[in-house]
């Protein structure tokens, strides 16, 4: 495996009743003014804004706020909440949210502590000098962005949608209490489910040798995920099924399970030019990329889409090569995506191939992308004329 160096900061909370009995002195312990960082309302239609600001109110906390953030959140929010932070010398942000609400967070605690405007720290043109601390309530498992460093923010007035973030960005604390997902709806659970999938295959899909419990590890949370996902779309008020995803989906994106490898990311930086464009939801968007790059890369290793095949599908590998049983992974990922009701195609979006070969360019900007395969502009527009 490769050298590596591990820190995750992150306090989490995990289960029932963790809000009322640890969020007054997380935040005390920080300070007594705290910006509230949340999306579209989903809060106040389940009661959790209520129920935090009922908290918050009788621990003596002065609040602010910033709502509306929106899902593939934009910098002009975050501008808005930076200019918050500055004018009401605010201590601590509270994210309460899905990924978007919390990366917006993350991009504001930056924000206010930067000279110039945050968005350089997106473009690879500064460095986080610091960042306010940042607690969050996790109401959506789909991101990891509860226990990672990392946040995505969508500049639409250049159309890019780019990933940054800095060592100060660990959310201080998070509050993960399965039942605050019971009302997160169908399709964003399957696009919850899809993500955190995709993390898992970014990490699977690399070139380090000697990783075998990295493997197992990665190949025991795709299994969870796919052994849960149908019970929470069925069933949204399933405590165990939220709770087993919740799980998944931050273990898929802190750490833990990719130390010593370097995954590959292609994906990723495919479908942030597809919503840098179209503003379609992460999960969708990675659902129907991934299968295409599988076809497209299987040839540099796979005996690695053969593990997938046999240890986490159950496949009988006897007589099989490893090409037939990366075939069989390939079908058996794309039927997952079919049975849980995943976007299977760009056209399901509407999308044409109006767009293609921008998309492709922007996705090399910074070079090639991926490791498992390094992607130029090319194989990028193959793959997305692939997903059409
Ligand atoms: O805005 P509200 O009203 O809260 O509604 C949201 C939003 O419409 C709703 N929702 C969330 N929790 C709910 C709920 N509705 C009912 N009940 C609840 N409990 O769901 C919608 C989508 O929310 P969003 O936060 O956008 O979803 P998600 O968590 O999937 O986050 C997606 C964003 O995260 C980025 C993506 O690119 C995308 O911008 N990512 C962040 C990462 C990270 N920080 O590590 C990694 C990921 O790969 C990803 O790129
Ligand atoms: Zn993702």
């Amino acid at each position: 495996m490769d050298a590596f160096r591990f820190q995750n900061p992150t306090a989490l909370y995990y289960g029932k009743g963790q809000i009322e009995s640890h969020l007054a002195s997380e935040v005390l312990q920080v300070g007594k003014r705290v910006l509230l960082v949340y999306g579209g309302g989903s809060i106040k239609r389940s009661g959790l804004y209520d129920k935090v600001v009922g908290i918050l109110k009788d621990a003596g906390v002065t609040t602010f706020e910033l709502s509306g953030v929106e899902p593939n959140p934009r910098l002009t929010t975050v501008h808005k909440g930076v200019d918050i932070c500055r004018t009401e010398n605010v201590d601590l942000i509270l994210a309460i949210g899905g990924g978007s609400v919390l990366d917006c967070a993350k991009a504001i605690a930056m924000g206010a502590k930067y000279e110039g405007d945050v968005w350089d720290i997106y473009a690879r043109k500064g460095k986080a000098t610091g960042a306010l601390p940042l607690g969050t309530i996790l109401t959506l498992a789909a991101t990891g962005s509860e226990m990672n460093a990392g946040g995505v923010i969508t500049n639409w007035e250049t159309k890019e949608k780019l990933g940054g973030g800095s060592p100060y960005t660990y959310p201080r604390f998070s509050f993960c209490d399965p039942e605050n997902t019971y009302t997160v709806p169908r399709d964003q659970t399957i696009y919850g489910a899809c993500d955190m999938l995709a993390h898992c295959f970014e990490h699977y899909f690399h070139r380090t040798e000697h990783t075998p419990l990295q493997q197992h590890l990665i190949e025991a949370v795709i299994k969870t995920i796919i052994e849960n996902t149908k019970a929470a779309i069925d069933n949204p008020t399933d405590y165990h099924a939220r709770e087993t995803l919740m799980y998944c989906s931050t273990m898929a994106l802190n750490g833990m399970i990719s130390m010593g490898i370097q995954g590959d990311w292609a994906c990723h930086a495919i479908e942030h030019e597809i919503s840098a464009i179209y503003d379609i939801p992460h999960g969708g968007g990675l659902a129907i990329i991934f299968p295409h790059w599988m076809d497209y890369t299987k040839q540099v290793n796979p005996a690695r889409f053969a593990s997938l095949a046999t240890n986490v599908f159950g496949v009988n590998s006897e007589g099989k090569s490893d090409g037939e049983l990366a075939d069989i992974a390939i079908a058996k990922v794309r039927n997952y995506y079919r049975e849980i009701g995943a976007p299977q195609r760009l056209a399901d979006y509407d999308i044409g191939d109006e767009q293609l070969t921008t998309m492709a360019s922007q996705a090399v900007r910074f070079g090639e992308i991926g490791n498992f395969k390094k992607l130029n502009k090319d194989d990028v527009y193959n793959i997305l004329k692939a997903s059409l």
